[in-house]
């Protein structure tokens, strides 16, 4: 039974406790999380603020015209921010080794399809196990590729919005009903798919640090990424980068 972890452990606790730890995100990968996190709530209470209704907005005041004012400011520094991560994301994929393993590990491949038709099986109770996943699997995959289309088209349609006079109208309110609809249905991944995945399932609720801390232990590794697992097991490179090391940081928590 994988232990529950409720608070933030640091890794030299995490190196006392007797058990053996495995790098899931590296220093730079929580980096870049945590950034595209504050960017993503700021700009979903920033952009949303446009939809409120107008009593609500009335309660503001004579400070309504100056909140909105640093509302707009708030929404494009958010908005710039992330797309500068983003960028530098790509940068880390191509040219960054972690960043490359990153890419690899994440490309879509047929053991993905047989992976879900397993899973099916096991979620339906005609398997007893579900498949061994390896570093990521296909739920991860989609949600990854979902987060990149999305990141993608609310920053070509915000930067069309915000250079509105470069443009004809009919782009202008193609933008606009892109950019408002993807925001909805961005919070709504975020907040029930994303959410429920990571922090509320079974053993994790009501946390999952493992966005500040980077690792998991070993029971949990073998359980939930058995192929990748056993990869690491049998290769002594691949220990070196993703088994955290008794007395010194790892490759991969380095971020290399
Ligand atoms: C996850 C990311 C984002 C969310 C959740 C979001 C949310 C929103 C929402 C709900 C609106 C109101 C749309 C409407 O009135 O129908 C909006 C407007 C806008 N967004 Fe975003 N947005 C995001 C990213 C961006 C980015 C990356 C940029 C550009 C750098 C940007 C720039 C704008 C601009 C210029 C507007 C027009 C209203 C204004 O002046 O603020 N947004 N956004």
């Amino acid at each position: 039974m994988i232990k529950k972890r409720w608070f933030s452990r640091s890794k030299v606790e995490a190196k006392s406790d007797g058990n053996r730890y495995f790098v899931r995100l590296n220093f730079n990968e929580r980096v870049q999380h945590m950034i595209f996190l504050i960017c993503f709530i700021v700009l979903a209470i920033t952009g949303f603020m446009l939809k409120l209704p107008e009593d609500i907005i009335q309660k503001f005041g004579s400070a309504k015209d100056l909140v909105f004012f640093y509302r707009g400011i708030l929404h494009r520094i958010a908005g710039v921010t992330m797309i500068l991560v983003s960028l530098y994301h790509v940068f880390y994929l191509l040219f960054r080794p972690a960043g490359r393993r990153w890419l690899m590990d994440m490309l879509p491949r047929f053991k993905d399809l047989t992976d879900l038709l397993g899973t099916m099986l096991y979620y339906l109770g005609i398997k007893d196990t579900h498949p061994d996943y390896d570093r990521f699997y296909y739920k991860q995959k989609m949600e990854y590729g979902a987060l990149i289309a999305g990141a993608t088209l609310m920053s070509v349609t915000g930067l069309l919005l915000w250079t509105e006079e470069m443009w004809p109208k009919f782009l202008l309110d193609i933008a606009t009903i892109v950019h408002g609809m993807e925001a909805v249905l961005a919070c709504l991944a975020i907040m029930v798919w994303h959410l429920y995945e990571v922090h509320l399932r079974p053993r994790k609720f009501p946390i999952d640090n493992l966005w500040i801390t980077g690792v998991i232990d070993e029971e949990e590794m073998r359980e939930e990424f058995a192929l990748h697992y056993k990869k690491i097991m049998e290769d002594p490179e691949l220990r070196k980068i993703y088994l955290v090391p008794e007395h010194e940081e790892g490759e991969a928590s380095l971020g290399v």
